[in-house]
């Protein structure tokens, strides 16, 4: 079976990494339809008024990259969105946050001596810029849909809040990897930032669909709510989030942006 669309209605893909941050979009699509390929399903419809895709990158940097592969090959998107968590790596990037990404690196990618360490081979570069324009539309989203939680992040009957929540722009770094000791994230941090990468938070996927999306020349930016702060509590903070409240921080942040689209 063959899934092209035809171009003039050729969808906004939206991304994320888990179950939990989907709900809350697939809740909202008009017309959905699910199509399922390469073992994962793409919810096709539309979210204020605009195609979509919405689909799961599965988690890790091979995942992340089959997922976009297929989003584009086969679904024939023209953008892509990741809405995911990730753990705070900057100073001062807290737990309830929003970092909106202006590039990535893969922490894990190392082939010194032959290449400098973290550089991508054969491609002489080590990070790959998120789209100007769509990631300007990402932080103004970002930063309308924290403003409109009471008290900038806080929600009357949230079981978590987060008053005084903010939005930074910055790098991201990807790897397959859960951060989850201060020694661990301290190390990681460090040895980026002496390589002249100050980065702000941690994932898994990010990269992986900045690079495949370079190679196919489309547009792609990331929004991630900090979930932990990939230290000695992240394995506790992570899931607690992501139950909680990823799929309402999802649904804000892709609802501006839609509008704003
Ligand atoms: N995503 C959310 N938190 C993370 C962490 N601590 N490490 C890697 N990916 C994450």
């Amino acid at each position: 079976m063959s899934f092209h669309l035809q171009p003039a209605t050729a969808p906004t893909a939206i991304l994320s990494a888990l179950a939990q941050e989907q709900h809350g979009l697939i809740d909202l699509l008009q017309q959905p339809r699910k199509l399922s390929h390469a073992g994962r399903d793409f919810w096709l419809g539309e979210l204020h008024g605009q195609p979509v895709v919405l689909a799961l990158s599965k988690i890790g940097k091979v995942a992340a990259a089959t997922t976009a592969t297929a989003l584009i090959e086969r679904l024939g998107v023209q953008r892509i969105v990741f809405t995911g968590v990730a753990g705070g790596l900057g100073e001062g990037v807290s737990v309830g946050d929003v970092v909106v990404a202006t590039d990535f690196v893969q922490h894990d990618l190392d082939a010194s001596p032959l290449f400098p360490r973290y550089e991508v081979p054969l491609y002489g570069r080590t990070r790959f810029q998120a789209d100007a324009a769509l990631t300007a539309l990402l932080f103004k989203a970002a930063c309308a849909a924290l403003a409109s939680e009471p008290s900038g992040g806080q929600e009357a009957g949230a079981v978590q809040s987060f008053p005084g929540a903010r939005v930074h722009q910055g790098l991201i770094a990807s790897g397959d990897r859960f951060v989850s000791g201060a020694e661990e994230s301290r190390v990681l941090r460090d040895a980026l930032m002496a390589a002249g990468h100050p980065v702000l938070a941690v994932e898994m996927e990010g990269a992986a669909v900045a690079q495949v999306c370079q190679d196919y020349g489309l547009p792609f930016a990331a929004v991630r709510t900090i979930s932990d702060r990939a230290d000695d509590s992240a394995h506790i903070d992570f899931p607690r989030f992501v139950d909680e409240v990823a799929s309402r921080y999802a649904r804000l942040m892709v609802e501006q942006f839609l509008k704003t689209l």
